[in-house]
């Protein structure tokens, strides 16, 4: 048995800068697109160098703000812009399967926002618009890129942590119900296993592979949406593993790897940049607490693991990254059959309270 670490393991990708720069075309204006170019600007060589909008006056504001060359009146206009190498698909869950194929068809490769599509259907539509036109298609889901997440991979693979033994990860973001927002929508994709615990259920998935049952309970606001939802779920090797995510409590917000050997502990919230600590059953204590990229800062790692990957043309780096996205999304599918959530993509949920089931 090797002995505790003395030191941990550094990333393998320290800085998002050393990637090699595309040129980004940002589709769907919003919050999160103003988040994702600030983020690109200040820590990358990336550039937004155009952006696209239902309305032209939006796209040229949002230009303006953040130093973007070109503004497009239209999503069709924007990806047929010949000056880009990659959207970034930034528009409400509901729409991303259908711009993530706009792009797709236009030749560019995309990056699309979290969750990669409402259901696993449509992420598997994602996946086989871009394989066809050889392009690559990545979701936007930023934790698994940042630092913490670079060193906890490295104690997994190197066995400082042993064999995982259960994993458990919860966000928390108390939340008024608001009919008006995307969030509580159905019809724009909203509830909380979509919107937030699609994280959860990704960092689990990641430290303890896959899923095989899902047994989930949880609340639904006035609009129909799950709005709080616990989940315990049985990986391939019969590991446990338990995900929260809730609009209406606040939780700790941290997540767990338990294991053989040893104890990762990720700080709240685990979804962005967070501090690591690893420990042993002996008192054995080290910690990684890297500040550089707080909160949404850390949308510069996701960005600059795509660029690499379509430097070299990496296709199988994004192809297991996909499968990680599409067995996340059978697993939310589960959870909101489970909690009985609305849903406006075609799927019928049902209407079952509390129940377990298979992924499939
Ligand atoms: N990674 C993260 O940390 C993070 C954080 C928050 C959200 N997200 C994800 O990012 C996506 C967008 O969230 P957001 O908070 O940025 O949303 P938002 O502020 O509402 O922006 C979405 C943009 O999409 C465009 N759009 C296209 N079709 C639309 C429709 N039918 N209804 C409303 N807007 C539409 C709008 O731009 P135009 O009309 O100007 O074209 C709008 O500005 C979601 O999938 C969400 O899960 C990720």
């Amino acid at each position: 048995m090797s002995p505790f670490p003395r030191a941990l393991p550094t990333p393998e990708h320290p800085d998002p800068r050393d990637a090699p720069a595309l040129r980004w075309g940002v589709l769907g204006p919003g919050v999160i697109a103003a988040d994702f170019t600030t983020a690109l600007h200040r820590h990358t060589t990336q550039r937004v160098v155009a952006v696209g909008s239902r309305d032209a006056a939006r796209a040229a504001a949002f230009a303006a703000r953040h130093g973007v060359a070109r503004a497009h009146g239209s999503y069709e206009e924007l990806v047929a812009d010949p000056g880009l190498d990659v959207v970034y698909v930034a528009t409400p869950t509901s729409e991303h399967t259908a711009h993530a194929l706009l792009a797709i068809a236009a030749g560019r490769h995309v990056l699309v926002e979290k969750p990669l599509a409402r259901t696993a259907v449509e992420g598997v539509a994602i996946r086989a618009a871009a394989e066809a036109r050889g392009v690559l298609a990545l979701e936007a889901m930023k934790t698994l890129y940042l630092p913490h997440l670079q060193v906890l991979r490295r104690l997994l693979a190197d066995g400082a942590i042993g064999e995982v033994r259960s994993a458990a990860a919860a966000l928390g973001m108390p939340t008024p119900f608001d009919a008006r927002t995307r969030l509580f929508d159905p019809a724009l994709g909203g509830g909380v296993a979509l919107d937030i615990g699609v994280y959860p259920v990704a960092f689990v998935h990641a430290v303890a592979g896959d899923i095989e049952r899902v047994a989930a309970r949880g609340t639904r606001a006035p609009s129909g949406v799950d709005d709080d939802i616990d989940a315990e779920l049985t990986h391939a090797a019969g590991v446990r593993s338990r995900v929260t995510a809730t609009w209406r409590r606040a939780v700790d917000g941290g997540a767990i790897v338990q294991g053989s050997r040893a104890r990762v502990v990720l700080g709240a919230p685990f979804h962005n940049l967070a501090p690591l600590t690893l420990s042993d059953p002996a008192g054995s204590t080290i910690a990684f607490d890297e500040r550089r990229w707080p909160g949404r800062e850390g949308m510069a790692f996701e960005a600059a693991a795509l660029a690499r990957w379509v430097e070299i043309d990496d296709r199988a780096a994004v192809r297991t990254a996909g499968d990680a996205s599409l067995a996340v999304l059978r697993v939310l599918d589960r959870i909101r059959d489970c909690v009985g959530a609305a849903s406006a993509d075609g799927t019928d949920f049902g209407n079952r309270l509390s129940k377990s089931s298979s992924p499939g």
